[in-house]
């Protein structure tokens, strides 16, 4: 009778105010903009010092404040811990694709599926179902990698990615064996070949790849010897996806910083702009790269836009006009500022940064192929939230049926010690995701 008390209340008050959600800060997670929503595969957050298998979502075609963006959390979450993986979106197919980082099933295991396995998942946005893909493609495989950023071709459903690092933690000492191999997959046939070796770059990390709509790709920056900052952002190495071959171009234009773990968005003119980094210097200008002019050539955006906190490892995505600027880490500020989930919105008509998301060009965006529901969560799924208002309803979410009365009080006896803990802005029982307030 309890049992089933407790369980009603529990359903009125998740049905009552489960609506968004100020996730719990986070980096190396993946973006991908699909069916009018910005998604957020995995991440890692320093606080927790965990992975997340969590999908995070946002509703693009609706109008927002940057301070309290109505994040969702999907009802399917990945199968594993993951972070500083790749994601790509295949419109052809409605999948996405998420491919190398970390695999942990458990905080701090070893990737589940050992650090010579690749794995490639794919996602399917129509049924909200991973599939195992790997397990059926076609060629050779390339070896599990991180640090990487790939790019697809939307018209041939191949992808293409490059390097990375295996690095092998044993006690203090860090085992890094970098790649430089080009690795492409055919999502049709589901095959992997590699792209040509002559004229590569030397093994390459942290970088940001461009694909740009004559088939070339940009590698922007990143490290030639892992955890160095020794590429120059001026030197670019390009590889013909029609013809598959490298060259190397001397951009023109400013100088940069060198960085690594910074972002890249295209624009529809065929600019790139790259947004922070990291090299253990403080802050990074925005640099805009353009691709119409052979060599390209790099400016700052005049009148310099003021900049908020440079992150790095964060993501970048560009919504219509605006690029979308998410998560990340600040290393170099005091540690209060590493809670925050950044999130910053650049106008990139005129570099101004905006509070106020206006949704804009929906027509171009796809409608949605399905509903998402976010009313559950799943495995380990235990969320406790709070609307992001100064309401003061809690919600507890349970993801599964049958909950003992035991679980339930000990969820809210888990959120009383998190109120307790607001100070900190995260609750260690709720690792999946906990409203701020
Ligand atoms: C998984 O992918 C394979 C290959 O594309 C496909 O044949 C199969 O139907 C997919 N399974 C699911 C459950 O989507
Ligand atoms: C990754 O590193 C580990 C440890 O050094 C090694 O055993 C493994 O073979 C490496 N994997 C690849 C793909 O290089
Ligand atoms: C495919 O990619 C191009 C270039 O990035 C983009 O303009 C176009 O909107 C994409 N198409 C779809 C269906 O996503
Ligand atoms: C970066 O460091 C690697 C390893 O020491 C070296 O081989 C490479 O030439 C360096 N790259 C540049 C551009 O200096
Ligand atoms: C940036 O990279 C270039 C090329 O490797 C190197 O010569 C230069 O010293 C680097 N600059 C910094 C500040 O590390
Ligand atoms: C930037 O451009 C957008 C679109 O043209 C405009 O709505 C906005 O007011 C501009 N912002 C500033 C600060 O001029
Ligand atoms: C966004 O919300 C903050 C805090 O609630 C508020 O101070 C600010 O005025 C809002 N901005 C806009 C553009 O509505
Ligand atoms: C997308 O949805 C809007 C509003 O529901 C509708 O008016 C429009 O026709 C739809 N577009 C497509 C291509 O389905
Ligand atoms: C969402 O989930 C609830 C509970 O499982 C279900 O009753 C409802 O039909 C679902 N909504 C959609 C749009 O599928
Ligand atoms: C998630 O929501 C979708 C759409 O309503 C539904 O079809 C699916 O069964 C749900 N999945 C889980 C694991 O609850």
């Amino acid at each position: 009778m309890i049992k089933l008390q407790v369980f009603f209340l529990v359903i009125i008050l998740s049905t009552e105010i489960c609506h968004s959600i100020i996730p719990i800060e986070r980096s190396a997670q993946s973006s991908i903009l699909a069916d009018k929503k910005l998604f957020f595969f995995g991440g890692m957050s320093s606080q927790l010092l965990s992975s997340f298998n969590q999908i995070l979502y946002l509703d693009v075609s609706k109008p927002f404040n940057t301070t309290n963006p109505p994040f969702e959390i999907l009802n399917v979450s990945i199968p594993f811990r993951s972070s500083y993986a790749t994601a790509l979106f295949s419109p052809l197919k409605n999948e996405v694709y998420l491919f190398g980082g970390f695999m942990r099933n458990e905080l701090n295991d070893d990737n589940m599926f050992g650090n010579h396995i690749s794995v490639l998942i794919s996602f399917n946005l129509e049924n909200n179902g991973w599939n195992f893909t790997f397990t059926k493609t076609n060629g050779i495989a390339p070896e599990n990698r991180r640090l990487i950023n790939g790019v697809i071709n939307n018209k041939t459903g191949k992808f293409y990615i490059f390097g990375g690092v295996n690095d092998t933690f044993t006690g203090a000492t860090t085992n890094s064996i970098a790649f430089n191999d080009m690795n492409i997959f055919d999502t049709i046939s589901l095959t992997w070949s590699k792209g040509s070796a002559e004229g590569s770059p030397l093994p390459l990390i942290g970088y940001t790849a461009t694909l740009l709509s004559n088939g070339i790709i940009v590698f922007i920056g990143g490290e030639e010897r892992p955890y160095n900052y020794n590429v120059s952002l001026n030197q670019l190495a390009l590889y013909d996806t029609k013809v598959d071959q490298w060259s190397s171009m001397r951009a023109q234009g400013i100088t940069l910083e060198n960085r690594s773990y910074h972002s890249a968005v295209l624009t529809s003119d065929e600019r790139i702009i790259v947004f922070g980094g990291d090299n253990f210097l403080n802050q990074y200008q925005l640099a805009v790269l353009n691709t119409k002019v052979v060599p390209y050539e790099w400016s700052v955006p005049t009148p310099a836009p003021p900049l908020p906190l440079t992150t790095y490892s964060h993501s970048a995505t560009l919504v219509g006009n605006y690029m979308f600027i998410n998560f990340g880490k600040v290393d170099y500020v005091d540690s209060n500022h590493e809670q925050l989930p950044y999130f910053y919105i650049l106008d990139i008509r005129n570099f101004t940064w905006v509070a106020q998301y206006e949704p804009e060009q929906l027509s171009q965006l796809p409608n949605s192929t399905n509903t998402v529901n976010t009313s559950t969560t799943n495995s380990p799924g235990l969320s406790v939230e709070t609307p992001s208002d100064n309401d003061k309803k809690i919600g507890i979410i349970i993801g599964a049926v049958g909950l003992s009365v035991v679980t339930v009080a000990g969820l809210l006896i888990g959120y009383k010690y998190y109120k307790k803990q607001r100070v900190h802005r995260y609750a260690k029982q709720a690792k999946q995701c906990v409203s701020y307030n």
